[in-house]
């Protein structure tokens, strides 16, 4: 397969499941991610975005019968929450896969169960595991403490089927060699290095399918209409199928594959760096280039969780805060490679110190004196500008919220500019003077505008119109 051109960037978020609302550690991923998005259409790459719902899980139809909906009605309902979040957030998807639509997703996730079928990597067994209910997937001895499963204290039940299964250790010694090399980069390096001695223990062959009587919902195993595909093949496989792997119009595919950034939660990572390649090595196709394993959010230190009274619904905070405020605190309040910590006090903290008081005021000074001294810079070319250096280090090397940090250096380095050479006083004795400052700030502010776009959107886009159309901004960020 010809490589894809350098100038192209296909990042994705897992695909969410829709037993539930998402609450502020889903919008995490999908922020960060949408950031890196935006950066790449920034430096002018051609970026396609993909985030999802993960439909085909039991768990959705349990949630539903709580709910007393059918299940249809009760993930349609989720999915346009979701969507509605995402419009809310300022989520700038190109597509949005549902993994139960038979029409954009099944045929992917057969093409590839084929090709691994045909690499002789299928095989049926007999087979007794311990599953967790919780994570929808067998675990082995070694991943129980205290003979129940860490993540979610329960003993998994004992089941026994007859199944498929992939030969996973096939590839164990390959992906050791891929993933240490970096030819799949694992972000951050202490991941990685969990990752490569995951792989000197050894991996297993995984179960790829479960019986339809155990499981209702799902895509059939080609050629055995009893079993139906575990999530393996049935989530993972959204990132090829949504670009239209398996249909007859595979440009996108053509085009975009391989990924160069899968943006998963830490909690998800082991899927996506062994199986997931696995896979993709087993049926010939090329890997991703990067899996950026996240931490997870708590709040006041502890897992957000209906029970402690501690989940922070996204929802509320954008109605009253706005898309900005909850970007702002999500990119530069918490590190991409380890956990954060989100509290309303600690949000409420941060939108004032540098937002309602940082750029916003920031950016109305600079256009109020210069709407008043007629001090505006020519801005007609100015779309394509050059990114700072370090800004694209950090943002390279996925360091989100350093890379905010940068930016809000330089907002502060305007603050001390106006402090320092007071061109609101030196305008009475030396107009000329003020004139020339106040037009270096409007250009430094549309350079930091220009900056702020991946975090920033609609501020972004409200300093640079300000300043295209020679007005001031009245109240950019007080909302109430
Ligand atoms: N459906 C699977 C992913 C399959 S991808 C082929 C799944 N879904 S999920 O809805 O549970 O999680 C989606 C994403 O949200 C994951 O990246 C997960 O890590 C992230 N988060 C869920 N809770 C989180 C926090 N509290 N904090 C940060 N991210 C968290 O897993």
């Amino acid at each position: 397969m010809p490589l894809k051109s350098e100038k192209s960037f296909y990042i994705t978020t897992p695909i969410f499941y829709p037993n539930a609302n998402l609450h502020m550690g889903h919008a995490y991923t999908a922020v960060i991610s949408d950031i890196f998005s935006r950066y790449h259409k920034l430096k002018g790459e051609q970026t396609y975005f993909l985030t999802g719902s993960d439909e085909n899980t039991q768990k959705v139809v349990e949630a539903s019968l709580k709910a007393g909906k059918n299940p249809k009605d009760f993930l349609n309902e989720i999915v346009l929450n979701f969507k509605n979040l995402f419009s809310k957030l300022n989520i700038s998807y190109d597509q949005f896969i549902r993994t139960s639509d038979e029409i954009v997703h099944f045929p992917g996730a057969i093409k590839l169960w084929q090709a691994l079928v045909s690499s002789g990597d299928i095989y049926k067994k007999k087979y007794e595991g311990l599953y967790c209910v919780g994570h929808e997937s067998f675990m082995t001895e070694k991943d129980l403490v205290d003979g129940m499963c860490p993540d979610h204290k329960m003993t998994p039940e004992k089941i026994q089927e007859e199944n498929y299964f992939f030969r996973l250790s096939r590839y164990n010694q390959i992906l050791k060699e891929k993933i240490e090399s970096d030819e799949l980069k694992i972000v951050p390096n202490g991941r990685k290095n969990e990752i490569m001695s995951l792989l000197n223990d050894g991996l297993e062959d995984v179960s790829f399918s479960r019986s339809r009587k155990v499981s209702s919902v799902g895509i059939p195993v080609p050629g055995d209409s009893d079993q139906i595909m575990y999530v393996w093949c049935d989530a993972l496989s959204n990132y090829i199928s949504a670009l239209g792997y398996g249909r007859e119009d595979d440009s996108l595919f053509k085009k975009f594959w391989p990924a160069n950034l899968h943006v998963v939660g830490k909690d998800i990572l082991r899927f996506h760096t062994a199986i997931w390649p696995a896979m993709l090595l087993s049926a010939g196709i090329p890997l991703p280039q990067t899996i950026l394993a996240h931490g997870l959010i708590t709040s006041g230190g502890r897992k957000m969780s209906k029970t402690l009274g501690n989940v922070i619904d996204p929802i509320e905070l954008l109605n009253e805060y706005g898309a900005d405020a909850v970007r702002y605190y999500l990119a530069r309040h918490i590190s991409p490679f380890e956990d954060g910590d989100l509290t309303k006090e600690a949000f409420l903290d941060a939108y004032n110190a540098s937002l309602a008081n940082g750029i916003g005021n920031l950016a109305s000074r600079i256009l109020k004196m210069a709407v008043s001294y007629e001090a505006f810079p020519d801005f007609s070319q100015s779309e394509d500008n050059q990114l700072p250096e370090e800004y694209k280090r950090l943002m390279e090397e996925y360091q989100v919220n350093k890379a905010a940090d940068f930016v809000w250096e330089k907002i502060q380095g305007l603050d001390l500019f106006i402090q320092k050479e007071e061109p609101f006083k030196v305008f009475k004795g030396n107009p000329e003077k003020a004139r020339q400052d106040v037009s270096y700030l409007v250009s430094e502010l549309w350079n930091i505008a220009f900056l702020l776009g991946p975090f920033l959107p609609e501020t972004s886009e409200k300093i640079k119109s300000a300043i295209k159309d020679k007005k001031m901004i009245e109240s950019l960020f007080i909302r109430k």
